[in-house]
């Protein structure tokens, strides 16, 4: 048991000691990185995380230079002049340790894309039109029968192409934009990659204009239709409980006036507490303090209780000289 244990713990020290032994991976920039035609100047800039001891410039994956530096520098610089149609490839850095030995991983490779103005731009339309409503699909034709060997739809405003397409038998693509929503609004241009050699490209085309109107205007279409049906149904429900409102507020109203038709009668008393005159049956008072009796509005019901139900019960003190 023991030899195994430390063999197994000897066997982690190893792999510890050898991952913090590796070196991070150096990134890789161009300078300009678009744009870049034919005879232009470009930098390759490889970025170092750890000092370095000397830098080295992968194109196509084959060495193409080395720079040795000091401690000083965080990135190495390459410099291409004049570019040629060859130098439109992918490039990779990688670099030396200086205090930490070993060689880094190379860095992800880095696309030099190069337009060859020498080439005629795309042809471009746009369809169904340019001011569309909301969610219509819009496709952008983009054409070069001769020398398109995949095309680019870029965006002004984009730095990178929003998308990309192998070209049919006849040299066209046909890029779709679905249920497209005002943030689609823009121009539009298309270039191609020449077939053949290297990541050259022809030059931008004309544009197209996409405006993308936020609402329908034009009533009567399947967005208008729903909202009129939306429009009706709240409508009548509306009006529904408005009609209820009023019928409620009528009822109360015919019930409040006819309260106070029965209470203007003559020689009817006002109805404040103080007015309602008690009855008090003839032997019930003598002796007593409190009574138990019947409150009676006379006016009112002056045949006794027979049209009330449940007469209220008042408890009242009694006087010694009975009723008045
Ligand atoms: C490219 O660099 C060379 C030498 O550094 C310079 O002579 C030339 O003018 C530059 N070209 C461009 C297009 O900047
Ligand atoms: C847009 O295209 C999709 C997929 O082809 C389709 O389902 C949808 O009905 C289209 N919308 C319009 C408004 O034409
Ligand atoms: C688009 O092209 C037209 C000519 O076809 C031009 O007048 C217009 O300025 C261009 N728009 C943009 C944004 O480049």
């Amino acid at each position: 048991m023991a030899p195994m244990a430390v063999a197994l713990i000897l066997g982690w020290c190893l792999v510890a000691a050898s991952r913090a032994q590796q070196l991070p991976r150096p990134s890789l920039s161009l300078h300009p990185s678009q744009g870049v035609s034919l005879g232009d100047n470009v930098t390759l800039r490889c970025h170092l995380p750890r000092p370095a001891a000397w830098v080295e410039l992968y194109k196509e994956g084959k060495w193409r230079s080395r720079k040795e530096m000091d401690q000083e520098q965080d990135a190495a610089e390459f410099s291409l002049t004049g570019i040629k149609q060859e130098d439109a490839v992918r490039y990779q850095c990688q670099y030396q340790g200086l205090e930490q030995p070993g060689t880094s991983e190379k860095s992800d490779p880095v696309e030099l894309l190069v337009t060859d103005d020498r080439y005629p731009p795309p042809g471009i339309s746009l369809s169904p039109k340019e001011h569309v409503e909301m969610g219509s699909n819009i496709t952008i034709q983009c054409w070069n029968k001769k020398y398109g060997a995949a095309f680019l739809l870029h965006k002004d405003g984009h730095s990178a192409p929003i998308q990309h397409q192998e070209p049919d038998d006849g040299g066209t693509v046909t890029f779709t934009l679905f249920g497209v929503t005002p943030a689609d609004s823009g121009t539009y241009r298309c270039s191609y990659r020449i077939g053949g050699c290297c990541l050259l490209f022809s030059p931008l085309g004309d544009n197209v204009t996409l405006e993308v109107i936020p609402r329908p205007a034009i009533p009567g279409d399947n967005g208008g239709a729903s909202r009129d049906l939306v429009a009706v149904v709240v409508g009548r429900w509306v009006a529904a409980i408005v009609f209820i409102i009023i019928l409620t507020i009528s009822v109360l109203l015919v019930a409040q006036r006819r309260q106070m038709q029965s209470d203007e009668r003559p020689g009817a008393t006002s109805r404040s507490p103080e007015a309602v005159q008690f009855q008090v049956f003839p032997g019930d008072s003598e002796g007593l303090t409190y009574a138990q009796l019947q409150a009676v509005t006379p006016s009112t019901h002056p045949h006794g209780t027979s049209t009330t139900p449940e007469p209220p019960t008042i408890y009242a003190e009694v006087g010694m000289g009975g009723p008045r």
